[in-house]
């Protein structure tokens, strides 16, 4: 059990990748905050995991575009859990799609908010409080491989991972000292509620994202979450400010 007497938090863990993380994570033992906007879906996730893994999940909502909310969500943590030594930062949206020159700024702003800023604000309130703690920590940014590749027609939100990607790399070297360990996963194309949504409507999309990975499919959310489960715990001591892709192979073909 790597994550035993850890306590866990995930945010956007009430669908999709994070979801698929915070089971992971409670199966490996840890206690496990469930945080989401939707604060319905985070409590259907945590009923989950509590019916298979009993008394390891809470859940807290929070929107995580508000300072505020999401000191609240740090303090609700500890007050459930009266501790904290991993974190998931892997809630993100996007707003607007299509050609650059299309962007409206306001798109552009709000993607930059749902993707990087608010993963900068949970960063801020989170390192502060880690730091308080003296206790060994390591954090999890959940990227994308549209920030080492590119993304045509989505190009704003693959610039905002490569900025999560960047920031990784800064943070983890100012809070090494401190004990704190800070790495990034970036997915391949994984199978979630929006992916499947988009494959329902473009049936050659979904042909051609699984040729485009080495293994021929896509990813599951929890293949996701054991490569973030061995960063959050003590056997990946020694790797920080990486950032490691979970893809079939899709980044090197
Ligand atoms: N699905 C993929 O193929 C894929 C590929 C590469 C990277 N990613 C990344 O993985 C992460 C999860 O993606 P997903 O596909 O599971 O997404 P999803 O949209 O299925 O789930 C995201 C969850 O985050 C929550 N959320 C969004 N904004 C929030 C906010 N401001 N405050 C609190 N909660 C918020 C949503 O309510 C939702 O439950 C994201 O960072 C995404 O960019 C996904």
């Amino acid at each position: 059990m790597e994550l035993k007497n850890k306590v866990s938090l995930i945010t956007g863990a009430g669908q999709g990748i994070g979801e698929g993380i915070a089971q992971v994570l409670a199966s490996h033992g840890s206690k496990v905050m469930i945080v989401d906007l939707n604060g319905e879906s985070a409590m259907r996730v945590a009923k989950k995991i509590n019916a298979l893994f009993p008394n390891s999940a809470e859940y807290f909502e929070a929107d995580l575009t508000d300072s505020k909310a999401i000191k609240s969500m740090i303090q609700a943590t500890f007050s459930k859990f009266k501790k904290l030594d991993c974190i998931c930062n892997n809630a993100a949206a996007s707003k607007g799609l299509g050609p650059v020159e299309n962007y409206s700024l306001e798109e552009v702003q709000a993607t930059l908010d749902l993707t990087f800023i608010s993963l900068w604000k949970c960063l801020q309130i989170e390192i502060q409080s880690l730091k308080e703690q003296s206790i060994p920590a390591s954090i999890v940014n959940i990227s994308s491989n549209s920030a080492i590749k590119g993304y045509a027609f989505n190009s704003i939100y693959a610039a905002s991972k490569a900025a999560v990607n960047n920031l990784t790399q800064s943070v983890a070297k100012e809070v090494a000292r401190n004990g704190i360990r800070v790495n990034a996963v970036s997915p391949g194309t994984i199978n979630t509620p929006g992916v499947k949504q988009y494959f329902e409507a473009e049936p050659k999309a979904k042909e051609m994202l699984e040729k485009s990975s080495l293994l021929r499919r896509i990813g599951e959310p929890e293949e996701i979450g054991e490569l973030v489960s061995f960063l959050l715990s003590e056997r990946s001591s020694f790797i920080t400010g990486q950032v490691i892709s979970v893809d079939g192979g899709s980044s090197i073909n």
